[in-house]
């Protein structure tokens, strides 16, 4: 090989890898896959070792991470936090054990075989069993102390539980990995569509993203999870295995993910556990992407020490990601409720890992730029786990002759007016207040169940008002004739006279309900209901000033902002004034005086036999209880479906009243 052609590619590779490092580790925006990162940073090590006169300190081989954003206070790690050596093939696993074999001088070492949860890894510090501080690994040495952010995940003991054979050190760091399983992902983002923000790509992000906003009261309302699996420095207490230290970890009421980590006695068993664990993959709650194995005598672990960025005594032992390769037909540009036009990739159908592609976000022009997504492109597709497809890059050995880079139309593709791009924002908008789109959009989710509830009005009709010029917000639709509605073709007079009496009907919506109807941006159910509750009518949300919003618990200041913007707005301004000539006047919810569940919290974990959460939560609210779905101090009733999740955990190790569902029909009047 020509030596000056390799010093050239090991740069240019340490300047791609610090680029994507980037993106990952700060700005929560993978642009490649994991596969394609490790085979990049495979490729510079082997050049590295090549060249061994080319070492840099400061190469990203030598690093975890990047360094942390300056938003946040740095943490340094006592103790470094290293990453691990990938492995990808039953061939590789058998080199790494023969490898350790040889450095111990032993014919036979045993394992501990663990699952690897694709989340973020975090150091936490516990002085005298009570938890101090928390932080994100960072470049492995300094990291983002997010302390705050952490104490809201209900499965972290803030505490650890005490009892003779688990005695409580005075300092410990312990490591694990914040993630969100698959069912909560999907949830938050339908959640986030709906209040139009833009969906997370995967849990991984959305955890990394929940994890590290600065607002912790955004974090709290996030279905964070922590699984722990290690240590890192310890005071006054021996270990001898890492078996032993995931035994401990439980005993002090950690999260351990006890029903997967195995003993494997020698490689071949860690080899059986990796194939099975590959089969189970997709049925799991959460995503992994692969298993780690660890050595698990500690004196070996010291023994064998660490290389450069990773210890030699654990292996990642990563699963292939899910790809294909298809054609892009074109590309879509939608435009969303609250005016983001979003890329979208049509495809030809192609089968990934056992579901049909045809369609992917490509989230915002800058995504398309980077990766170069031209219509004719060949493109190689991925699906890992549960999660929605991705564009991994482009073949650009297949590019078609006269393709096109893709631009961003400069006017809405249905309204036709200008497009701007917010400064500091990924996003192009539609800022026209009455593109059509949103605003049908707009009524849509005005009429729909979660909001005023109107009978009859889903988006076909709402459309077909809005199309006709009935209706050109949601206040128009109180001032709806049903002449006028006769006359469009499919409202026989029946169907016609029903709308109407449903619109009417609607008049005196719970305040909350109403409140979420207006569809402010970043203003979801729960938000709606906090609004609701405080402000008790329209007038007092609508005067209410920046600090009486951030009042409220869980309001950070980017809700606020947005509802101020909201009110602000001429055109919005008109429509509530048009709402209250109509007579729309929003109820606030009366508590009932024979509300017996009066100032009693509850939370439920686990499933009930006779009856769905939802209706379990409207007969709590409708006797004056409250539901949260995180253990506190302030927790009346965790009440225990069977299989009870971690929550349970936390109100036994809290000394939180628990009751099963008997006790909570009884409770309730059942
Ligand atoms: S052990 C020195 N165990 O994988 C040991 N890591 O690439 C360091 N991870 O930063 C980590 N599950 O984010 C370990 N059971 C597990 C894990 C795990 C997921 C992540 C973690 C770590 C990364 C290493």
């Amino acid at each position: 090989m020509d030596k000056q052609a390799d010093l050239k590619r090991i740069a240019e590779l340490r300047k791609t890898i610090e680029y994507h490092n980037q993106r990952y580790y700060q700005q929560d925006a993978p642009e490649i896959s994991d596969a394609e990162y490790d085979r990049l940073m495979r490729e510079l090590q082997d050049l590295e070792n090549r060249y061994p006169d080319e070492y840099s300190a400061t190469s990203p081989s030598q690093r975890v991470g990047a360094a942390p954003l300056a938003k946040f206070a740095s943490f340094n790690h006592p103790s470094p936090m290293f990453s691990l050596a990938n492995a990808f093939s039953s061939e590789e696993i058998l080199e790494f054990d023969s490898r350790i074999k040889r450095l111990a001088g032993v014919d036979n070492i045993s394992y501990i075989a663990e699952p690897k949860l694709d989340g973020l890894a975090v150091n936490l510090i516990y002085e005298n069993g009570i938890f101090k501080r928390g932080a994100t690994r960072g470049d492995g040495t300094t990291g983002e102390d997010v302390t705050q952010n952490l104490k809201t995940i209900s499965s972290l003991p803030l505490k650890m539980k005490h009892a003779s054979h688990n005695p409580i050190p005075s300092f410990i760091e312990i490591r694990g990995e914040v993630y969100i399983e698959k069912i909560p992902f999907e949830k938050l983002n339908l959640r986030r569509i709906k209040d139009g923000e833009e969906p997370f790509a995967n849990p991984r992000n959305a955890a990394a993203g929940s994890l590290r906003q600065l607002d912790s009261k955004i974090t709290a309302r996030r279905p964070l999870n922590i699984f722990l699996y290690g240590i890192g420095n310890v005071t006054g207490i021996d270990f001898s295995t890492h078996w032993e230290v995931l035994k401990m970890l439980h005993d002090w009421g950690f999260p351990v993910n006890r029903t997967l980590i195995e003993q494997a006695k020698d490689i071949n068993a860690c080899i059986n556990y990796f194939e099975k664990i590959g089969l189970k993959r997709e049925s799991l709650p959460y995503e992994i992407d692969g298993i780690v194995l660890k050595v698990d005598d500690l004196s070996l672990q010291r023994t064998l020490g660490n290389v450069s960025r990773s210890p030699r005594w654990a292996l990642a032992c990563k699963f292939p990601a899910a790809q294909e390769t298809t054609i892009v037909k074109k590309i879509d540009v939608q435009v969303g409720r609250m005016g983001t036009l979003t890329p979208v990739a049509i495809m030809e159908p192609v089968n990934v890992g056992g579901v049909t592609v045809s369609r992917a976000t490509l989230h915002n022009e800058d995504e398309v730029l980077k990766k170069d997504i031209r219509v004719g492109d060949t493109v190689v597709i991925q699906r890992a786990g549960d999660v929605i497809p991705e564009v991994v890059r482009v073949i650009l050995e297949k590019r078609p002759a006269g393709t096109e880079i893709f631009t961003m139309p400069k006017h809405c593709p249905d309204c036709n007016s200008e497009i701007v791009r917010m400064e500091g924002e990924a996003a192009h908008r539609c800022v026209n207040i009455s593109c059509p789109t949103q605003l049908k959009e707009h009524i849509r989710h005005f009429a729909s169940r979660g909001a005023m509830d109107i009978e009859g009005l889903g988006e076909k009709v709402s459309a077909q008002l809005f199309n006709a010029k009935l209706i050109a917000d949601p206040a128009d639709l109180y001032f709806l004739e049903k002449d006028r509605l006769v006359a469009l073709d499919r409202h026989a007079e029946k169907s016609a006279h029903n709308l109407i009496e449903a619109i009417k009907k609607s008049k005196n919506p719970p305040l909350d309900k109403f409140i979420y109807a207006l569809g402010i941006r970043h203003v979801g159910e729960r938000t709606a209901r906090l609004l609701a509750d405080h402000f008790g009518n329209m007038e007092n949300l609508m005067n209410a000033k920046e600090d009486d919003l951030t009042a409220i618990n869980e309001i950070g200041p980017e809700i606020a902002a947005s509802i101020l913007e909201f009110f602000h707005e001429h055109k919005n301004i008109d429509v509530m004034n048009k709402f209250r000539k109509a007579g729309v006047i929003p109820q606030k919810k009366e508590i009932q005086t024979d509300a017996p569940l009066q100032g009693k919290s509850f939370v439920f974990t686990g499933t009930m036999e006779t009856m769905g959460r939802n209706e379990a939560k409207a007969i709590v609210e409708n006797q004056g209880g409250t539901i949260h779905s995180a253990v506190t101090k302030s927790t009346t009733y965790v009440v225990a479906g069977s299989d009870p999740g971690s929550k349970l955990d936390k109100a036994k190790s809290s000394g939180i009243k628990i009751i099963n569902e008997e006790e909570f029909l009884k409770l309730i009047g059942r």
